[in-house]
């Protein structure tokens, strides 16, 4: 299998399987640079590339657990000793050097700029990210909080934002933000979670078909900032509602609306349902995702499907709402041989499911 070679000779074992390769050329190009200084943060590294290809004092942040375990298994793979960290509030004191892999979302984006400019002032700062994902308003931004910014020319499609961290944003926009929904509920957010500063129209069409006065465990599949697990437990607050996701920011987005709310949850973060307790949900609430890396792709989804049925009880349901070019009701019908369409608009049908 091919690997990843740097530019020192470094060779790297990096594959996600067989076809798929886990590093891109911002990858190749960040790497490409020299880095001052021993202690280096890393953020928003997917698969361990620049985990395990810098060289330092190594502390690499991710909020998502699919790409902790990636990085996990590359360090593992190639022998590389560094600290991952799922939480922000474990960022260490001391560091160099910043480096980051741009990310899709300007405002997560934005939110590290406030962070390391906060606590790393003076620290060297790398970016890098394909030029297609990197919108001129990523370097504004940049040019905004810190200093003496400059951009690299563009390299195999991939670019790099390079300068020196400042804390010069003397008002610093706030997050997490807050919408309010037409029922009035408040939801908080942390940038970078699905749909996180206003209400999702898909999560909007299923909260009509949340049962009222049901008693018994609710699950919120796939939380992120957790608005179906909230109104499942407002409209039944005799029942228990968990919460899961991959991501850690979504969750810790939820456990703040849920304290914020005064309300009690169990909240994991988890890569579908792995691991989760079998035979133990009565009725799990799903607004699936079709993306992963750009792509779309309903793979995700069906891996929630097929796991929903493993954790549900015997006689529980499991409700979907389904964009309706999806075509989701196939896979449902073939796992669960019963299938009900519960409601429709022009955009979406709720489908519900149960385990007999
Ligand atoms: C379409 S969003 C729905 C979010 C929320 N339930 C709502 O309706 O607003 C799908 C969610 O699935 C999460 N997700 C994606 N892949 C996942 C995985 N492998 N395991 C668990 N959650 C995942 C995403 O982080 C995202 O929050």
């Amino acid at each position: 299998m091919e690997k990843m070679v740097l530019e020192n000779g470094k060779e790297l074992s990096l594959f996600i399987d067989n076809n798929t390769r886990g590093w891109d050329a911002a990858d190749e190009y960040l790497l490409s640079q020299k880095i001052e200084g021993k202690n280096i943060l890393i953020i928003g590294d997917s698969y361990g590339a620049l985990t395990c290809g810098f060289s330092g004092n190594i502390t690499t942040y991710t909020h998502s657990v699919l790409s902790r375990n990636y990085i996990a298994s590359a360090m593992d793979k190639n022998g590389i000793t560094a600290n991952i960290i799922t939480s922000i509030n474990d960022f260490p004191s001391d560091i160099d050097c910043v480096v980051i892999k741009l990310p899709k979302s300007l405002d997560l984006y934005e939110y590290y700029l406030q962070i390391v400019g906060q606590r790393y002032s003076g620290a060297s700062f790398l970016a890098g990210g394909m030029v297609k994902y990197m919108p001129i308003t990523m370097v504004r931004k940049t040019e905004e909080y810190f200093n003496s910014v400059t951009t690299s020319l563009a390299k195999k499609k991939a670019r790099l934002i390079l300068g020196c961290v400042a804390n010069n944003c003397s008002n610093p926009t706030k997050f997490p933000r807050e919408y309010t929904t037409e029922h009035g509920l408040k939801v908080l957010s942390y940038p970078g979670v699905f749909s996180y500063d206003h209400l999702d129209i898909g999560t909007r069409f299923l909260i009509d078909y949340i049962p009222s006065d049901f008693k018994g465990k609710i699950m919120d599949l796939g939380s992120a900032s957790g608005v179906l697990g909230l109104t499942a437990k407002i409209k039944n607050p005799d029942s228990s509602v968990v919460l899961t996701d991959e991501s850690y920011l979504a969750i810790e987005s939820a456990k703040e609306n849920f304290s914020g709310n005064g309300l009690i949850g169990e909240f994991h973060v988890m890569d579908v349902l792995k691991g989760f307790e079998s035979d133990s949900v009565d009725l799990i609430l799903c607004n699936p995702p079709f993306h992963n890396d750009n792509k779309v792709t309903t793979d995700i989804a069906l891996q929630m499907f097929i796991q929903s049925r493993r954790v549900l009880k015997r006689g529980g349901q499991l409700f979907i709402v389904a964009n309706k070019h999806l075509g989701y009701h196939k896979k449902l019908r073939e796992i669960y041989h019963n299938l009900k369409k519960e409601g429709e608009n022009d955009k979406f049908f709720i489908y519900s499911v149960r385990k007999v």
